[in-house]
């Protein structure tokens, strides 16, 4: 099984950006937690992080027949991206969602996610642990329909 993990914008801030919401670790011990939950369940997996919302498109539009399932946290374009979820829907790939913070519990405007209705499942509020619970359980789905 092969995994694409996508992390949108400004996660390759991680450690420097709001600490006391994000943790201190960066975003280098971010793909290495990564790394080892893939590891662990004995997934391939890549990972990429863009600020760009085209580049996100393209990288799910360039899973097809190459990934079994997508992990993306897109970020800020969760509550804002259309093009995003269309794009999810497009390539019909088993895909998690994931925020390291508790969206529902913040700003208003983080409650609304374009991705939410397209996505397998959803992940938030764990940190770094939303990424390998989520690699996990979408592994664990994507067994059981194979
Ligand atoms: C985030 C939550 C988003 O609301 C925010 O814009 C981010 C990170 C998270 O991982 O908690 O950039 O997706």
């Amino acid at each position: 099984m092969k995994l694409l993990v996508i992390n949108g914008p400004n996660l390759n801030l991680l450690g420097r950006r709001e600490p006391d919401i994000y943790g201190n670790r960066d975003y280098a011990a971010l793909c290495a937690h990564i790394k080892a939950a893939a590891a662990a369940e004995g997934i391939e997996i890549d990972i990429m992080q863009t600020n760009h919302e085209g580049v996100i498109v393209d990288a799910i539009q360039d899973a097809i027949d190459k990934y079994d399932g997508i992990v993306i946290n897109p970020a800020a374009y969760t509550h804002t991206s259309v093009a995003i979820a269309d794009a999810i829907v497009a390539v019909d790939i088993p895909t998690a969602e994931v925020h390291l913070s508790d969206v529902d519990a913040r700003e208003e405007f983080r409650r609304i996610s374009f991705v939410t209705p397209v996505c397998t499942l959803r992940v938030k509020g764990l940190g770094f642990d939303s990424y390998s619970k989520a690699i996990s359980d979408l592994a664990t789905y994507i067994r059981a329909k194979s």
